[in-house]
């Protein structure tokens, strides 16, 4: 594994608490994006396999399915997470016997996982962190485990048309710095040099490229939200 992404990891550890306090804040859209992913997750094949990749404390997942009308659709919900410490956290979030966490970095969980074998595959706020080739891989492979018929759904940072990804991270360090509530700024320059050393985000045509190159049709996009356009929930089906 690089050096890069393990260092990625250990900051996000670090971090935890105060990306906590971030998601709560409805800060990077976390509360606009949840009744999309209610809906995604409604729309897919009845008691069928969810994976979510870089799950964290799955808190979306955990809303979503604690919801009585969506408990029952799913079959089998398997979180990944390469940090033991969110995956603790989440755990104590469900009460359900259908649902399991694996620690592991989530292309190698996705190298070993039964291709064909899930129906819904859900990324939010994780595939930044990879650069292209391992983007495309990682595509690839999430292509490979769905069965056809089945989806892949990732939350993530969108570049807009023609911008630069140093203007992007411009921008949102001047909202973080300047523009998030003061009562929890103590961690946020780590945050804001995390994002500079680490985030890749691509713009939508980019994401679409990427999916459409591993076999995935066209995107679907169920919405965008963070500042209006920050971020977006993008959705390609396997046929
Ligand atoms: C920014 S958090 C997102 C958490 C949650 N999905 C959300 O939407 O708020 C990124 C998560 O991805 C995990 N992560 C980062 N790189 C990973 C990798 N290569 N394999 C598995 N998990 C990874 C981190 O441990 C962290 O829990």
């Amino acid at each position: 594994m690089q050096h890069h992404e393990e260092n990625a990891k250990k900051i996000f550890q670090k971090s935890y608490d105060l990306y906590q306090q971030v998601v709560d804040a409805g800060l990077m859209g976390h509360q606009d994006f949840l009744p999309m992913v209610q809906q995604w997750v409604k729309s897919l094949a009845p008691a069928g396999s969810l994976l979510e990749l870089g799950c964290g404390d799955a808190q979306m997942m955990a809303k979503t399915l604690s919801d009585g009308c969506s408990s029952h659709l799913i079959g089998h919900y398997i979180g990944v997470d390469a940090s033991g410490y969110a995956l603790d956290v989440a755990r104590t979030r469900f009460k359900q016997q259908n649902v399991s966490f694996i620690e592991s970095d989530l292309l190698q969980f996705l190298r070993r996982y039964n291709k064909g074998f899930a129906d819904g595959i859900l990324a939010s706020y994780v595939i930044h962190h990879f650069d292209y080739s391992k983007k495309l891989e990682f595509f690839k492979l999430a292509f490979e485990a769905l069965g056809n018929g089945g989806e892949l759904a990732i939350i993530d940072l969108t570049l807009r048309p023609g911008e630069s990804t140093e203007s992007f991270k411009n921008r949102i360090t001047n909202e973080v710095l300047y523009q998030w509530p003061a009562n929890i700024s103590d961690g946020l320059p780590d945050l804001v040099r995390h994002m500079q050393d680490y985030d890749i985000p691509e713009d939508l045509a980019t994401w679409d490229k990427l999916a459409q190159s591993a076999g995935f049709m066209p995107v679907k996009i169920f919405g965008q939200a963070w500042q209006g356009d920050q971020a977006a929930m993008m959705v390609w089906k396997k046929i």
